[in-house]
């Protein structure tokens, strides 16, 4: 007896990210990679980007060893774009978007965003170029700043330091907000993810600047879903999630951060990153999730470890500016 091919089966669930182009800015490591992979077991093609060329390199030769089947390596690919200098930000999202949609980026996958589920084609021609428009986007990057105390002692703090540091965060994804009906399939079955962190919600002392990047998202996604609608925008807010952030601490420290974040969750374990990739997938798959602050954190702060805020500064704290930024 044949096996049945499940991409020509009527299923309502595991076949919506089939054909599709889904851009993953951040996905060459942690909570983004995870989500490339996830996108790309569901049929997606995905493009991965991060700053630099060696690492995205690295994802795709990952990707390529986890994934070797032609069916699974002829859908990824990537490029390296940096999108922390805010001089230049706008031109490096267009050009990244450029590059995102150039239909020569798949060459052997051709049918992209042919996918019956959205009954869309959106391959578009302009005077002297075609776009393969973009289904989904995600944006998973960021970086870990240092702890910056709201203090008059504090020199670093000043208001060229506050937009930088917002650059990353949320003026690229203002950005990418700005472009996205040029770039996109303008269709409720589109989406735009962001990430902030638990830290928005509850800030400790140093971590202010990284609570009002967190909390804008929110807010940029809620104007996003209204203005441009029927295309989609949410942010998954993660809890502490064991990724490659962890690897600049040594083996005792991780050990004890790690420890110090599990005790702190209803759940009692620090994530995967694949636990949190879920979020993002539903934030794709759900064509009816728009506006929302997507919180996947194991109940961090819920537990009775963790339920005064004394003990759960104490736990955020004594780690040097991890989860700083969040
Ligand atoms: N892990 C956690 O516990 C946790 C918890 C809450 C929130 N978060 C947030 O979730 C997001 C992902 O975190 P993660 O743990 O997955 O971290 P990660 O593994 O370090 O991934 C960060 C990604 O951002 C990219 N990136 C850094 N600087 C960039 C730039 N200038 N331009 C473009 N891309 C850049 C990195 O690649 P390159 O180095 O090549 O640029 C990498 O792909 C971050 O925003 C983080 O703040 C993480």
């Amino acid at each position: 007896m044949s096996t049945p091919n499940p991409t020509t089966m009527n299923f309502i669930s595991i076949n919506k990210l089939t054909n599709t182009r889904v851009l993953l800015i951040g996905g060459t490591s942690g909570i983004g990679f995870a989500v490339a992979r996830a996108a790309l077991e569901h049929g997606a093609s995905i493009i991965l980007s991060s700053s630099k060329a060696e690492k995205v390199q690295s994802a795709i030769s990952r990707l390529q060893q986890l994934y070797p089947d032609p069916s699974f390596t002829s859908r990824i690919t990537g490029k390296a774009y940096d999108l922390s200098d805010q001089s230049t930000l706008e031109t490096t999202i267009i050009s990244l978007l450029d590059y995102a949609t150039s239909p020569s980026i798949f060459p052997n996958n051709t049918n992209i965003n042919t996918n019956t589920n959205t009954n869309t084609t959106s391959t578009t021609e302009g005077d002297d170029k075609k776009k393969i428009l973009l289904n989904h986007i995600i944006y998973t990057s960021g970086t870990r700043p240092s702890r910056i105390p709201i203090s008059p002692t504090t020199t670093t703090l000043t208001p060229q330091f506050y937009t930088q540091s917002q650059t990353l965060r949320v003026l690229a994804p203002l950005m990418l907000g700005k472009y996205a009906k040029s770039y996109m399939v303008d269709e409720h079955t589109s989406s735009m993810t962001f990430t902030s962190g638990v830290l928005a919600s509850k800030p400790v002392p140093g971590t202010t600047l990284g609570a009002m990047a967190g909390s804008a998202l929110g807010g940029l996604v809620r104007g996003l879903a209204v203005e441009l609608a029927p295309i989609r925008a949410n942010v998954v807010a993660p809890g502490a999630v064991e990724t490659e952030i962890f690897d600049e601490l040594g083996v005792e420290e991780r050990k004890a951060v790690k420890e110090m974040f599990r005790k702190g969750t209803v759940l009692g374990r620090v994530a995967e990153p694949g636990d949190v990739a879920e979020a993002y997938v539903w934030c794709m798959k759900d064509g009816f999730v728009s506006g929302q602050w997507v919180g996947s954190d194991g109940g961090l702060c819920l537990s009775l470890r963790c339920r005064s805020s004394t003990r759960c500064s104490s736990i955020l704290l004594s780690y040097d500016g991890f989860l700083g930024e969040r």
